[in-house]
């Protein structure tokens, strides 16, 4: 069983009118990059029986002692719209137990790591780009985020700020499927692998290169099979395989 922490929202920064960041304060709580935590409000104020929670991936790294979640509104959703409405000095709620796999620790050494995103499946990606280990276990790591319209390509300043400090050992791919971005290739993930502009874009992707993707789970479906394709399968602990997914809904 969980327990829930009070939380005290530090700040609601909007990147769009549907797509937002909270930073909020919180008691200590233990988690390894790339881990989600439930996160929750009431209907009724004060009526714990009206909480409606849902899972909300850390951006930031274990160290930071500010929480930090990215979110979307889904405008039918229960949660999202609320959350996004939130000021500075609101209260949330937050479990105490943070969880989930997609973490370095399940994730075979490889000389090269692809972090795939669509949406805000970015998040965890951007706790784990600043954890140790992803520096100390791979040689260079491929940042890539798919989103409709280009300002939804968001922690544009984190991101030139790994750039900066890692150089060639780390590179970002953008893409943008809704219209023409300057700087963001064009269209869905999946084709970027299969024409090859992915790669092009970035670095060739190896037999042995490891892959983490996480965000819309018809993405994930078909980025599977565009590496399938190239011989990459999804990995178990009893079966090593290339790929690791977390599927945001
Ligand atoms: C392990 C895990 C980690 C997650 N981490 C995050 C996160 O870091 N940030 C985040 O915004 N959401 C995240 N989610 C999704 C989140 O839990 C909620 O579903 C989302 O915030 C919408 O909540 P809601 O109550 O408004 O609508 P819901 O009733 O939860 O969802 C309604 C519908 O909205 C769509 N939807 C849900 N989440 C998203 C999304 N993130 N992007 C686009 N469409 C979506 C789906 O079609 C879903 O069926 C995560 C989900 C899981 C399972
Ligand atoms: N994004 C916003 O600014 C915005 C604004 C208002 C409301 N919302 C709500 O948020 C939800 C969607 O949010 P979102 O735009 O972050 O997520 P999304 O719908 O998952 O789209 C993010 C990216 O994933 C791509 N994608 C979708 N299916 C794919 C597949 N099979 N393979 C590869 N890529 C795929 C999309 O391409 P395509 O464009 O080709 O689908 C888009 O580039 C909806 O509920 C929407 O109503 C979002």
């Amino acid at each position: 069983m969980s327990r829930w922490l009070e939380a005290k929202v530090i700040e609601n920064r909007h990147w769009t009118p549907a797509l937002f960041s909270l930073r909020v304060e919180a008691p200590a709580l233990a988690f390894a990059a790339g881990q989600f935590v439930r996160i929750a409000l009431d209907e009724v104020t004060g009526d714990a029986g009206s909480r409606v929670a849902r899972a909300f991936s850390f951006v930031n790294p274990p160290r930071d002692p500010v929480l930090e979640f990215y979110g979307v509104v889904v405008p039918e959703g229960p949660l999202s719209p609320r959350l996004a409405k939130l000021e500075a000095g609101d209260i949330l709620f937050v479990a105490d137990n943070p969880s989930g796999f997609l973490v370095l620790d399940e994730v075979p050494q490889a000389e090269d790591l692809w972090l795939v995103s669509t949406g805000t499946g970015i998040a965890p990606f951007l706790s784990i780009l600043r954890s140790d280990a992803c520096w100390s276990r791979y040689r260079r790591v491929i940042l890539v985020h798919g989103v409709r319209h280009a300002p939804e390509l968001v922690y544009r300043e984190l991101i030139d700020g790994i750039r900066r400090e890692r150089g060639a050992d780390f590179r970002y791919v953008p893409l943008v499927s809704r219209e023409r971005a300057p700087g963001a290739l064009e269209g869905r993930i999946p084709a970027a692998i299969g024409d090859g502009r992915l790669e092009a874009t970035a670095i060739p992707i190896r037999p042995d290169s490891q892959f983490m993707l996480c965000g819309n789970p018809d993405m994930l479906r078909d980025v599977q099979a565009a590496l399938g394709a190239r011989g990459l399968r999804k990995h178990r602990r009893r079966a090593p395989g290339q790929i690791t997914v977390e599927s945001f809904w």
